[in-house]
């Protein structure tokens, strides 16, 4: 066991963490969520669930993985509670069904980035985005996007995870602030400020059965909670490290990412169609796609650049988070079973590519996978690891939270009641708001 590998430094486990939190849940989801979902209202919810509930759940998740040091199925086995292993098991599915259509929209993003270079979506952006979102484009660079994200895992913690994510992680933070200074020179910007960023509270607490499910679902989706992927890169780290440090570092750039791309997001939408666009409303997996490749294409030649630039940073993101995908059932049968890690991600990756055609050849299928993790997968799985850790594991969490920290005995008491007591009904509520609207999942194509 000694030879399993370790992050070479504290920040390579951070910049990985948020590598894997920051991706397509900031850049894609989140500005179009907000701006569906009332735009500043929805930001504000979601600002109290990433630090109230996400911040703590993510902690809970550091504990086990560290205690462990083991993937995440067996890590339930190391620390003594081996009939909790569902939660290891509920975890891995649920990353491994992400993953299968994650990377559909990663080839999407990846085909953008070759289409801003040659304007291949100017004359009729909608257009576009259909002839190349389904069929054998789709399949082809969701194809590209699967052996990208093995190539990476392959390579392992240090010399393949840390590595990339050390480059990839700072250059998406640096393009994204520089497309929002972009942004904020466009003319009109300032509308898009106002409603992004002043909540209107009326709406708020009109809507709240609403947005709060959202907001949460949200938060965890982003911060790549429930997937076992926290678990598994927590058990890479060293006992000196401090898990409240590292998890608020975590939080607050993934948060930042996320609002940060809003101020890029926004901006072009309002410029482009004066508000929030219709087509926008609904979401549906094609919005950022059409309307913000509208707003490319209406911008001449500054567009060509702008859109390879914009949807190059979504790739990097959207590749540093499917390798912790990836990362959770490598990591499993390299430890159990001693498989080759190469042939472990390629193995894997080349099962989930298949899975993944379904949502490659309808967006249908894409929307169905999508909403079963959101409304389901996701809130159980999370809601199990924090009954766990708060109320199975209890003392035992603590001492791992304090180990590698200085004095916390106050703070680390406030957190184990609040992953009892607040952040357990959080989560059980969001469960039940979204099951209650399981009814209203679009019908499955059929074959
Ligand atoms: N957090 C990632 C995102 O926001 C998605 C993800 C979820 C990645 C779970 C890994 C694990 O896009």
């Amino acid at each position: 066991m000694s030879d399993r590998e370790t992050w070479a430094t504290r920040v390579g486990f951070i910049l990985a963490a948020v590598g894997s939190a920051v991706g397509l849940g900031n850049i894609w989801q989140f500005p179009f969520k907000t701006s569906t979902n009332g735009g500043a209202a929805f930001v504000f919810v979601y600002l109290l669930a990433a630090f109230l509930i996400g911040l703590p759940a993510i902690l809970g998740e550091f504990v086990v993985g560290r205690r462990a040091k083991r993937n995440a199925i067996e890590a339930f086995e190391r620390i003594d509670h081996p009939a909790w292993t569902v939660i290891g098991a509920l975890g891995l599915f649920t990353g491994m069904w992400i993953l299968s259509y994650y990377s559909v929209v990663g080839g999407w993003v990846l085909r953008y980035v070759l289409g801003s270079a040659t304007g291949a979506y100017f004359g009729n952006p909608g257009d576009y985005f259909a002839s190349v979102s389904v069929g054998a484009d789709a399949v082809a660079f969701h194809a590209v996007f699967m052996a990208l994200t093995a190539g990476i895992v392959a390579f392992g913690i240090e010399d393949g995870i840390e590595k990339a994510t050390k480059v990839m992680v700072p250059s998406v933070l640096a393009i994204l602030a520089g497309l929002a200074v972009y942004a904020f020179t466009l003319d009109g910007a300032s509308a898009a400020y106002g409603y992004y960023l002043s909540p209107d509270f009326g709406y708020l607490l009109d809507n709240l059965g609403n947005i709060v499910p959202f907001a949460v679902s949200q938060a965890f989706f982003s911060l790549s909670l429930g997937m076992g992927a926290m678990i598994t890169y927590s058990s890479y780290i060293d006992e000196d490290q401090s898990l409240p440090a590292d998890g608020s570092t975590i939080v607050v750039l993934n948060t930042f990412v996320g609002l940060l791309a809003g101020l890029v997001v926004l901006p072009l939408l309002f410029v482009q169609f004066g508000s929030v666009p219709e087509g926008a409303s609904g979401g549906g997996p094609g919005a950022l796609f059409v309307s913000v490749a509208t707003a490319f294409g209406n911008l001449g030649m500054a567009g060509r650049v702008v859109g390879l630039v914009f949807f190059f940073v979504v790739l990097i993101a959207a590749l540093s988070s499917a390798i912790s995908l990836l990362e959770v059932v490598t990591s499993y049968v390299v430890d159990k079973y001693g498989y080759d890690r190469k042939v472990a991600a390629f193995g894997f990756g080349g099962v989930l590519f298949l899975v993944g055609t379904l949502a490659a050849g309808d967006t249908a299928w894409l929307g169905w996978f999508d909403t079963i993790a959101y409304k389901f997968l996701l809130p159980v799985s999370v809601l199990l690891a924090v009954y766990f850790v708060g109320w199975v594991l209890g003392p035992v969490a603590l001492d791992e939270l304090e180990k590698g920290t200085d004095d916390i005995s106050t703070f680390a008491p406030a957190w184990l009641w609040m992953i009892r007591t607040f952040v357990l009904a959080a989560v059980l509520a969001t469960l039940l708001l979204g099951v209650n609207t399981l009814y209203e999942m679009p019908a499955l194509p059929s074959f």
